[in-house]
């Protein structure tokens, strides 16, 4: 008797234990995918919107890049190490999907972090993108997320801001050189690529700017400190070594220096004069900047900084 009891509360602590450590199961995976989709939605979405009501697409929605890249077959692992490979180095030969390319240009190079990278190409292969059950998830996402609720370290906050300023800067500079050409797309540039960070900034409570040692507008000459995080990263280019980012204190302001790279799209207009850059475009440069240093640059070569001040 006295031992049946043990028993059945042996039983009932171990159901007890069980049950719970299913409800934390259940609670760590809302955790998780919840990250994930913050990521996917800071880093990805902006180009990649699975909402279909977007007209002016900048890249393929994810769940077709998903059709691509996954199989029955294929390993976890192996999908991960696909995906984050493409997007930390976008390239002609990393692609599988020749219609995109075509389509939409190759994928610009961007500064992510390995380590989320990881995160968004696992959920987007535990996931199907596309299925009913996913979008009832995005929406209910979206409806309950409100931006910046949670603590973010500066590092995270800054490259939050630098990415959306690129793909916001990117997707204006697109639309501006398939309305107006290369040349039309100068004055473009010259007069809202400020007015336009400035107002991402504003949003989100910060100071951003673009410097570099070869500026073509001299208000974006690099000042002595960012001149010297340029050099450093410029070695770091020649031993092709990866360009981190970094966060310093400057006067007594968390600020953060962000690499800017070249793509291929940026050398229309700061490659080299006469071959990668039309005689059309190279006049209407040299009537606004007529002291342009911003030349002969080739692709993924260091252009210069973003530099996010955060309050
Ligand atoms: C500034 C716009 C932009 C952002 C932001 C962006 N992408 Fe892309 N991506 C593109 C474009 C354009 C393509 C289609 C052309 C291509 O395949 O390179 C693409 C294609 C891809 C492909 C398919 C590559 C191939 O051709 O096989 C993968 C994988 C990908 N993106 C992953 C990501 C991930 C993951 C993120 C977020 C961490 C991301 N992208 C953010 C623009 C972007
Ligand atoms: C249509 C021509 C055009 C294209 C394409 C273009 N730029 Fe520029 N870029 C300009 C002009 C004009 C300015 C000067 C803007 C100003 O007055 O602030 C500029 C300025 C810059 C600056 C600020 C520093 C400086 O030299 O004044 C950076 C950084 C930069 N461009 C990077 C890029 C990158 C990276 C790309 C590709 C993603 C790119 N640009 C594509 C025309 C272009």
């Amino acid at each position: 008797m006295k031992n049946q009891a043990i028993l059945n509360l042996t039983l009932v602590a171990f159901t007890l234990i069980l049950l719970t450590g299913c409800i934390n199961q259940a609670s760590e995976k809302k955790e998780a995918d919840t990250k994930a989709l913050t990521l996917l939605q800071n880093n990805c979405f902006a180009c990649h919107t699975p909402d279909m009501s977007i007209d002016k697409r900048l890249g393929p929605p994810i769940f077709r890049i998903r059709e691509h890249y996954f199989s029955e077959k294929i390993r976890r692992e192996e999908f991960i190490d696909k995906v984050t490979r493409f997007a930390m180095n976008p390239s002609q030969a990393n692609s599988i999907m020749p219609g995109a390319v075509r389509n939409f240009g190759l994928m610009p190079k961007q500064s992510f972090r390995q380590e989320d990278l990881e995160i968004i190409a696992g959920y987007i292969y535990d996931h199907d993108l596309g299925s009913d059950e996913w979008y009832a998830a995005w929406e209910e996402f979206k409806t309950t997320s409100k931006p910046g609720a949670k603590a973010m370290t500066f590092e995270e906050r800054g490259l939050n801001i630098v990415n959306s300023t690129k793909s916001i800067l990117a997707t204006n500079l697109m639309k501006a050189m398939s309305a107006h050409g290369t040349a039309g797309a100068v004055e473009f540039c010259s007069v809202h690529a400020i007015t336009l960070t400035d107002s991402i900034a504003r949003v989100h409570d910060a100071k951003i700017r673009r410097v570099t040692d070869r500026p073509r507008n001299p208000a974006n000459q690099a000042n002595e400190t960012e001149l010297a995080y340029i050099n450093m990263l410029k070695i770091k280019e020649e031993k092709q070594e990866t360009l981190p980012p970094s966060i310093l204190i400057v006067d007594g302001k968390m600020t953060g220096y962000y690499p800017i790279q070249t793509a291929r799209m940026c050398i229309q207009c700061h490659g080299t004069l006469g071959t990668d850059i039309l005689p059309e475009t190279a006049e209407r440069l040299h009537l606004l900047y007529p002291q342009d240093k911003a030349t002969g640059y080739g692709e993924n070569q260091l252009r210069g900084l973003f530099v996010v001040e955060m309050n």
